[in-house]
């Protein structure tokens, strides 16, 4: 596994592997790497000859610098794991590198961007699209990978991927889950041993929805089945519940006949957990 921190040296790396005839996959991470990311990285070297990944703490998607500063480091343990999985390349460019002086281009997929988590985080999904693109235009992998846990941020790749006419093909994985059912989540790691266990009923919510939208039912009705739901664990807070079409993210109402993404959030003791399903009825 070859560690590169230049540009034009990934450039060169990936120009050899093409040039052998071999197939790439890429997988962009802000390190700190759990179970999660080393899923998406499977899925990167089941797909392609080549798997690359990028850690980069993306500094344009952080609105508040003290998250910035705050954001786990560890790339030695990340290259330990990295290699362990058999990674081709991994590339960790500095904030120099990928934003020089004078860079003045965003990409913002101007409708999806502002919806939902990007009303609470403005210019974060800015920030995301456009060091994804950018490091799409650096690494021209065939396939690049994303968790489907994000799921606002996904859809805001595989639209600017579509409307920037990018020729990358972007895989979405599904979460990947405790035995339980809870979404693996570095957060995970801070919940007390009672707020583990009340922290299931997400993953208990989103089963409910599925068997609901497939016998039919309304967005409202939904709304309150998932909300009684979590609702009725005392352990969670702040819960929020987002029912949209799953491709645009646009809010529905009345009966559910085309595919949604049920996004839910609900607090645990401190820790916010996100969870979402795509689910067709
Ligand atoms: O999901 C992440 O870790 C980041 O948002 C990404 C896609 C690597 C862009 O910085």
């Amino acid at each position: 596994m070859r560690v590169y921190k230049q540009i034009d040296e990934i450039r060169r790396a990936v120009g050899n592997f093409k040039s052998q005839g071999k197939s790439i996959a890429f997988v962009p991470t802000m390190g700190a790497l759990h179970d999660g990311h080393l899923a998406l990285v499977r899925q990167a070297k089941a797909r392609a000859d080549i798997a690359i990944v990028s850690i980069f703490v993306n500094p344009t998607q952080f609105e508040n610098p003290d998250d910035l500063a705050a954001y786990p480091r560890d790339v030695d343990a990340d290259l330990v794991l990295l290699q362990a999985e058999g990674v081709d390349a991994v590339f960790t460019p500095t904030p120099d590198a990928m934003y020089p002086a004078g860079a003045e281009t965003i990409v913002e997929t101007t409708a999806l961007a502002n919806m939902l988590h990007g009303e609470v985080r403005p210019g974060h999904f800015r920030g995301v699209a456009t060091v994804v693109t950018k490091f799409l235009n650096i690494v021209t992998p065939d396939i690049a990978v994303f968790g489907e846990k994000d799921y606002q941020q996904l859809q805001v790749i595989r639209t600017l991927a579509r409307d920037l006419f990018l020729p990358v093909q972007i895989a979405g994985i599904p979460t990947v889950r405790e035995a339980d059912g809870l979404a693996m989540s570095s957060r995970n790691a801070r919940l007390s041993p009672e707020d583990r266990e009340a922290a299931v009923v997400l993953n208990r919510a989103l089963d409910l929805a599925d068997r609901m939208v497939a016998e039919g039912t309304t967005v409202e009705t939904l709304g309150t089945a998932l909300r009684d739901i979590i609702e009725t664990e005392r352990r969670a807070s702040n819960v929020a519940i987002d029912i949209a079409a799953a491709e645009t993210l646009a809010p529905l109402v009345g009966p559910i006949a085309t595919p949604v993404a049920l996004m839910i959030s609900a607090q645990f003791g401190d820790v916010l957990l996100i969870d979402q399903r795509v689910t067709t009825p």
